[in-house]
């Protein structure tokens, strides 16, 4: 039937208007659907009084970030910026990063540390999400642990919809948003794969970042996740709509995770392994993993089209949270080779390739692209910058004073409650060259990586040091306090004056591999950089 011109335009405008203005916050697509009925990840609030999940350290971001000290600003910062500081976690689910971040700025201040988040005027949080149900649970988790309702410094703020109506003008209004809000930091992870267009979620972000402003952002990686990807397809390919029968995807799922044979790769799959024999004990997880309406992954090469495309030239990738991932000289241990590999992919241009061939022999390494993106500078078009951690000379009192953060702080606190046991202790003390297997949560990313493996354990107790709070010289005088210096082969075969050097050592280690940054010293004064 053929509609007389009017009303066909009539009808034509219309769906127009209804594309043009469809609600940014809608909740009712699939991924809204399912994140309603399904919180992720799954947190139990009354967990909140026994453990604090580990998350991105404050540290981290002024040193991959700003360069400057923001989350970290030292009390004594003379003139203190009067405007806070804003942080926005777009698709922050059940809430580990604002109740990881709420926690550790209420820590400074309450604490003996010697700064505090954002400037005089403190930090604001605000916690986006499409799922109200996720959102409730960040709430409670924040309620177990006084910071809901905020404490001085420190102010939470929930907002419920999409972070794709940041980009629009109606968006930020239905968001509860003041108009020209921008953030200093967003944090969007596990969140922009799952849209139906990335790289305008990026926009949208991007959209209101402070220009001296900068983001963590994770999204799935496409060679680690090859095992995930056959075990989709394979739902599929058995006529499985998973959004309409998510039972049935749930019950395939786990059936084939007991009886795909063990050499399967999704059995290699990073993230998966991380669970060890407790394979995925909440149905939110399997769902998400195998199950999702909407996930698409990315190899190193489209992470950078995608920043660049999402980004519109505006934004830079400062740095991969864990750079050693992304070296291929830590996948070929031939000296020569590497040197051969290094002429090979010498310039800035060829970085990409240079990570991209990490990526090809890191394989199942590669689960997920964590990374930091800060806006380009004037005159700035580099693609990648990296963040070194450089200091003069070992043995000076810049090097000595340098105070160590980990984002693992909460981590190993826990591994090494148990470690230093009265059992542990024994065994120890009897055998000081014992050697150590760093496997606690979060340090899977890294297999294969040395650090890993089998470290003398005087390393744990460095670790278990390194708090924020204390330098490099009292960490070392900790360790001569605790171990009895001399006692220990290990020590001894770098002792004396080099006892200080080995910290160095391991701290170098560990900060190659993400488990470390130095706090900045804040050198030049507020202002001007503080950079090492
Ligand atoms: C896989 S979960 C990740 C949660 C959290 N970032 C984390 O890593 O723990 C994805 C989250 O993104 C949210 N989400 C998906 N699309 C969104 C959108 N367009 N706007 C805001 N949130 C969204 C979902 O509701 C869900 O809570």
């Amino acid at each position: 039937m053929k509609l007389p011109p009017p009303i066909a335009l009539c009808l034509f405008l219309w769906t127009l208007l209804l594309t043009v203005c469809a609600d940014p916050t809608d909740t009712t697509t699939n991924v809204g659907k399912q994140y309603a009925n399904l919180p992720y990840p799954p947190r139990n609030p009354a967990d909140e009084a026994v453990r604090l999940l580990s998350d991105v350290h404050p540290a981290y971001l002024d040193f991959y970030i700003f360069q400057r000290r923001v989350m970290t600003m030292p009390l004594d910062a003379s003139p203190p910026p009067s405007t806070s500081t804003r942080v926005l976690i777009a698709g922050g689910g059940t809430g580990d990063v604002v109740v990881y971040l709420a926690e550790m700025c209420s820590r400074f201040i309450e604490g003996n540390y010697k700064y505090r988040c954002g400037g005089s005027a403190g930090v604001e949080f605000y916690h986006l999400d499409l799922s109200n149900a996720s959102i409730d649970i960040a709430k409670e988790r924040l309620r177990m642990r006084g910071l809901l309702l905020g404490v001085e410094g420190v102010t939470v703020n929930f907002l419920q919809g999409s972070l794709l109506g940041l980009e629009f003008e109606e968006g930020r209004l239905a968001l509860g948003l003041e108009k020209d809000i921008k953030f200093d930091y967003i944090n969007s992870v596990g969140v922009l794969h799952h849209l139906a267009s990335p790289t305008q979620g990026l926009r949208s972000l991007n959209s209101v970042l402070k220009p001296d402003g900068g983001m963590f952002i994770m999204l799935y990686g496409a060679h680690g996740r090859t095992g995930v990807y056959d075990v989709q397809s394979a739902i599929k390919d058995m006529g499985v709509d998973t959004v309409a029968n998510p039972k049935i995807c749930l019950d395939i799922v786990k059936s084939l995770i007991s009886s795909l044979p063990p050499t399967h790769r999704l059995y290699k799959t990073v993230e998966l392994m991380s669970q060890g024999d407790n394979l995925w004990p909440e149905e939110s997880e399997i769902y998400d993993i195998f199950c999702h309406s909407q996930d698409r992954a990315y190899t190193v090469e489209q992470v950078f089209e995608f920043i660049s495309e999402g980004g519109q030239g505006e934004l830079t990738m400062a740095s991969w949270h864990q750079p050693v991932l992304y070296r291929p000289s830590t996948y070929i241990k031939l000296a020569e080779e590497t040197k051969l590999l290094t002429q090979l992919f010498m310039g800035v241009e060829d970085e990409v390739r240079l990570f991209a061939l990490a990526e090809k022999l890191g394989g199942s390494v590669h689960g997920k692209h964590q990374f930091f993106l800060e806006k380009k500078k004037e005159g700035g078009g580099a693609i990648y910058k990296g963040r070194d951690w450089e200091v003069t000379g070992c043995g000076t009192r810049e090097f000595q004073d340098t105070v160590l953060c980990s984002s693992m702080e909460e981590d190993i606190k826990d591994f090494t409650k148990d470690m230093w046991g009265e059992k542990f202790s024994e065994a120890y003390k009897a055998d000081k060259g014992l050697n150590c297997v760093m496997q606690f949560e979060g340090a899977t990313a890294g297999h294969g990586i040395e650090v890993k493996k089998n470290f003398p354990c005087s390393v744990m107790r460095v670790l278990s040091l390194i708090d924020c709070r204390r330098s490099v010289l009292q960490i070392w005088e900790e360790v001569v306090r605790l171990e009895g210096f001399g006692d220990s082969s290990w020590w001894r075969g770098n002792g004396g004056e080099g006892g200080l050097e080995v910290i160095w050592v391991i701290a170098k280690k560990l900060f190659e591999v993400g488990y470390v940054v130095p706090l900045l010293d804040g050198g030049g004064g507020w202002g001007e950089g503080g950079e090492l």
